[in-house]
């Protein structure tokens, strides 16, 4: 990524603000009178689907279906010249302390950087003291011990049974990442072995993920940041308690402290930032995996936070899955601007939020595996970048943030599809896709259905994803309705406007490098739209105020009358409703 007017934008200085470039009165005016017609740009200018298909890594990104004009385009380069987004970039891999309200480096890109070889920022690479290197590789190696352990049998349980089931116990950023790549990988998953994830502090949750698994062959990963959260220490406890009584049930374990003390040594591992915390619940520092606050919660599933992963789909595969997104890192570091993906996605973005008046934005991945990407996608998106002052503590300039949603096509397509096809508001949507599944089948010879026999059924999925990409372009008009005989005065309904911009991603198979790159791709997508906004994308103080609440209405909602008497009167009252409710 080259900069030619570097602006510094990092630490606390004041951000650019972007209103005020060149750039952004250019795409001022362009908006002005906006008539997009992709119908025109592709029959003027036969070269267009090419020129706006780009390669990162494994990924072949056509953004020709986006609202993008090169007129466009080039105010939107400029403005992600004017902004530095090359300069922060560089700021951040290098260490600076761009988290300036926690006033923390943010390293996740350290966190895949290869043990061997040359690499950017050289080696030794040592940022506030620490060897970043040799001790993100220290965990890594001790990571890959234990998940050989575990897969090899080699780690058993108290009763000397190998593991059966995993149990991740984490929430958010402890357990979005692992949930979404376990899911992903699935295929890659040994056999025998099944990883489960406990996240809501709703008691439902760890009964349903525990109560048909045997303690003898059950492990929990207790995985945390902070071994702070509410949620998490909870659902340790929980499931220890329920450790504890099984394998006592079992004739397993004695009635005694060592006993107990024995069982957890074989059952519950730690993956935090705080050992000593680890240690007060009763761990063993050696059974804990280290990680550091360079690391944001949601930036951390290439961390210790992907021991899960680590352990189902073995060592290599991981390092597979952290080479995908070194990939994308050397892509966002190197590649020009005007052939960066994840900067020129991030800039189409701003350019849908802040002159489209876009609100959402839909992730729909063509492949059932990435089925959890658009919910991992909301916390990396939305706790980065749903902020309303800027890096210096000014109030921002724009409006920040979309709302990420989506669901695995063709599901989506049978729910949500109707309003991106037909209503009133822009949805600019990512279609992802991979050209090999794992499991290739084929439709048997049927009974009169549509579908011929032999059909190659993902083939018929994405036929699909490419129908959905050009009706969302190219619409229908009223003519091409009435031409199908359609009466009159259902011909409005039957109109399709086009014009409803789409980003196409395929990718050769789902491997754990390619879902590594995909994962890199949206980081740095938020890390471009958060400077172009002049946002700290790596704090998350909006979550601070309901957790401090939900602590002090605790007493109020388990009994305490005085607590009761001191809440809000509408809080009041559905504190009152839900204790007479409550059996
Ligand atoms: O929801 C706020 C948050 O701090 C997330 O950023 C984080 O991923 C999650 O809580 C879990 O935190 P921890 O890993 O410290 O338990």
């Amino acid at each position: 990524m080259t900069s030619t007017t570097p602006t510094a934008s990092t630490g606390e200085n004041a951000p650019v603000d972007p209103t005020t470039t060149d750039a952004w009165a250019a795409l001022g005016r362009v908006k002005e009178g906006f008539r997009p017609d992709l119908r025109a740009w592709f029959a003027d200018d036969p070269g267009r689907a090419q020129r706006y298909t780009f390669q990162a890594a494994d990924l072949t990104v056509d953004l020709s279906k986006n609202l993008l004009t090169d007129e466009i385009l080039q105010a939107l380069l400029q403005l992600a010249q004017d902004v530095d987004v090359a300069g922060r970039y560089r700021a951040m891999i290098s260490g600076e302390h761009i988290n300036v309200t926690e006033d923390r480096a943010v390293l996740h890109t350290a966190l895949r950087r290869p043990e061997s070889g040359d690499v950017e920022p050289a080696k030794p690479f040592e940022v506030d003291g620490q060897d970043i290197d040799r001790d993100v590789h220290g965990v890594l190696h001790k990571v890959a011990d234990f998940a050989n352990a575990v897969r090899s049998g080699s780690w058993t349980g108290v009763t000397g049974k190998r593991v059966a089931t995993v149990v991740n116990i984490g929430i958010g950023g402890s357990d979005l990442g692992p949930v979404m790549v376990y899911e992903a990988l699935k295929p890659y998953v040994q056999e025998g072995l099944e990883v489960r994830f406990v996240s809501n502090i709703d008691p439902s949750d760890v009964y349903e993920k525990t109560h048909d698994l045997d303690p003898e062959t059950t492990l929990f990963i207790v995985a945390s940041k902070t071994f702070g959260t509410l949620e998490t220490l909870t659902n340790a406890r929980l499931a220890r308690q329920w450790l504890w009584e099984g394998l006592a049930k079992a004739g397993a374990i004695e009635d005694t402290d060592e006993s107990r003390r024995g069982a957890v040594s074989k059952h519950f591992v730690a993956v935090s930032t705080a050992l000593d915390k680890v240690q007060a619940f009763g761990i063993d520092p050696d059974n804990a995996f280290g990680f550091w606050d360079w690391v944001g919660g949601r930036y951390s599933v290439d961390s210790a936070i992907g021991t899960s992963v680590a352990i189902a789909v073995g060592p290599d595969r991981f390092a597979e899955f952290l080479a995908g997104f070194h990939a994308i890192d050397e892509h966002m570091r190197t590649a020009p601007l005007e052939q960066n993906v994840p900067v020129l996605m991030g800039l189409l973005n701003v350019w849908y939020t802040n002159f489209l008046d876009a609100q959402t934005h839909a992730v729909l991945p063509y492949t059932q595996y990435l089925h959890r990407f658009p919910a991992y996608l909301q916390q990396l998106t939305m706790e980065s970048n749903g902020k309303s002052v800027r890096w210096d503590g000014s109030p921002v300039v724009t409006d920040t943030g979309e709302v990420f949603w989506g669901e695995p096509g063709t599901n989506g397509q049978h729910a949500f599809y109707q309003l991106i096809h037909q209503g009133t508001r822009l949805i600019p949507a990512d279609f992802i896709t991979v050209a090999n599944p794992p499991h290739p089948l084929k439709d048997q010879v049927g009974d009169g259905g549509a579908v011929q026999p032999g059909t190659d059924v993902h083939a018929l999925f994405l036929a699909n994803f490419f129908a959905q990409t050009k009706a969302l372009a190219f619409g229908k008009t009223a003519d091409e309705v009435r031409a199908e005989g359609t009466a009159e005065k259902v011909v409005t309904a039957r109109v399709f406007s086009g014009n409803r911009p789409t980003t196409s991603i395929i990718a050769p198979a789902l491997t754990p490098s390619v879902v590594g790159q995909l994962i890199a791709l949206y980081e740095h997508i938020v890390f471009t739209e958060g400077t172009v906004w002049g946002i700290d994308s790596f704090d998350q103080w909006g979550v601070e105020l309901g957790k401090k609440l939900a602590q002090e209405i605790t007493p109020a909602v388990t009994g305490d009358a005085d607590a009761l008497e001191q809440q809000d009167p509408s809080t009041k009252s559905l504190i009152r409703r839900y204790l007479e409710l409550r059996e």
